[in-house]
């Protein structure tokens, strides 16, 4: 039988990114003023949760905190259904229920992307009431359209491609610019779309570097003597794709630890004779203010939460869908990743206005 929340717990798991805060605060806002909720605030993701580090919010807590970056409650990449060096799955499983009894919780509320949505559904399955909303800069969460903060990274990696622009062209340079996403290159993609690329490398398309260096020579020859190349953290040329995920590791482990945009743009100026340099903006992309599409969006996966809490509708996530909110069954997306589809619109696209993507089309 579907039971209204009295209190809930409400915790932020995984990598931080912008609007974690305007999600929380779209959570609890009308938890208290609508609803007359206890939210309990979790520290440190599921950490907070196995240690019993938690606290009652009140409402002055999310007052003020919709602009800010990074998470009120702390975050931390704990795992509970993997074994820790202290810890085995089935102590920190006990630990979680007692706590979540220990806190009269009637649900968990988890703002997290693929591993943290892995875990909710687990904790479902397990017996405790759970929501998920869907936040990752990488938007690599089945089951939404997009994730919350990955429009704040696309707007600050496209910013960082806009200055390397002006650079590359006074000194007629290729520039590399590596961007976060191990799995999957929507950012990348987007912020490399945007910022105006010749080159994008991304995970789902393994690249052969002499094609990406006959675009530039290409460029060269029409008077374009500079080019920005867009690399995802995770791209793999056509060589590595085809080892084994073993062979794979082993090759990444054995050479020195340099990241792809490192290893491309070595090869890029071999092969072009044109003077190379790296950026990586790196965490730069996670922090800071969200933008004012992730503060209406968190806000809108935020509300649908709380007004799921009141419904009793557990067991889900929240998800956008044809810009619309839906909610989606936990099992339905737990430990399924959404990649850049071959075909995507965005890339026929990019192809059609000359951005390779290492390949020979
Ligand atoms: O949040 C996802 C992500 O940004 C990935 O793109 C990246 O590989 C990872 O986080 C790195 O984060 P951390 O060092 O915090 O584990």
């Amino acid at each position: 039988m579907k039971s209204a929340a009295k209190t809930f717990g409400i915790l932020t798991s995984g990598g931080d990114c912008p609007g974690l805060n305007a999600a929380i605060r779209g959570v609890a806002k009308p938890a208290f003023s609508r609803y007359n909720m206890n939210v309990v605030g979790i520290s440190n993701g599921f950490l907070g949760l196995i240690e019993g580090d938690a606290r009652p919010l009140k409402a002055s807590d999310v007052s003020g905190i919709l602009t800010q970056g990074g998470t009120i409650l702390g975050t931390s990449r704990e795992k509970p259904f993997k074994d820790s060096s202290d810890m085995t799955v089935e102590d920190k499983l006990k630990e979680i229920q007692k706590n979540y009894e220990k806190l009269k919780l009637d649900c968990l509320v988890v703002l997290g992307g693929n591993g943290t949505h892995k875990t909710a559904n687990s904790l479902w399955k397990a017996g405790m009431n759970v929501i998920g909303l869907p936040k990752t800069i990488d938007n690599d969460l089945y089951g939404t359209e997009v994730t919350f903060g990955f429009h704040s990274a696309v707007d600050i990696a496209t910013g960082v491609i806009d200055r390397i622009h002006s650079t590359a062209q006074a000194h007629n340079r290729i520039m590399v610019v590596e961007i976060m996403g191990n799995k999957a290159g929507w950012l990348a993609l987007y912020a490399g779309l945007a910022g105006g690329g010749d080159v994008i490398l991304i995970p789902e398309i393994p690249y052969d570097i002499e094609q990406a260096a006959k675009q530039i020579l290409v460029r060269a020859k029409h008077g374009k003597p500079f080019s920005i190349v867009v690399v995802a953290e995770g791209a793999i040329s056509a060589e590595e794709a085809s080892l084994s995920k073993k062979e794979l590791k082993k090759k990444k482990s054995d050479a020195p630890a340099s990241s792809v945009g490192y290893v491309v743009a070595d090869q890029l100026q071999r092969l072009t004779g044109l003077e190379t340099r790296v950026t990586i903006p790196g965490y730069q992309v996670r922090g800071g203010s969200p933008s004012p599409y992730d503060r209406i969006l968190s806000t809108k996966f935020g509300t649908a939460a709380a007004e799921m809490l009141h419904a009793g509708e557990y067991g889900k996530m929240v998800a956008l869908e044809g810009g619309r909110m839906v909610t989606r069954s936990l099992e339905e997306v737990a430990g399924k990743l959404k990649r850049v589809p071959a075909g995507h619109p965005l890339m026929d696209a990019a192809r059609l206005i000359g951005t390779s993507f290492g390949t020979e089309d």
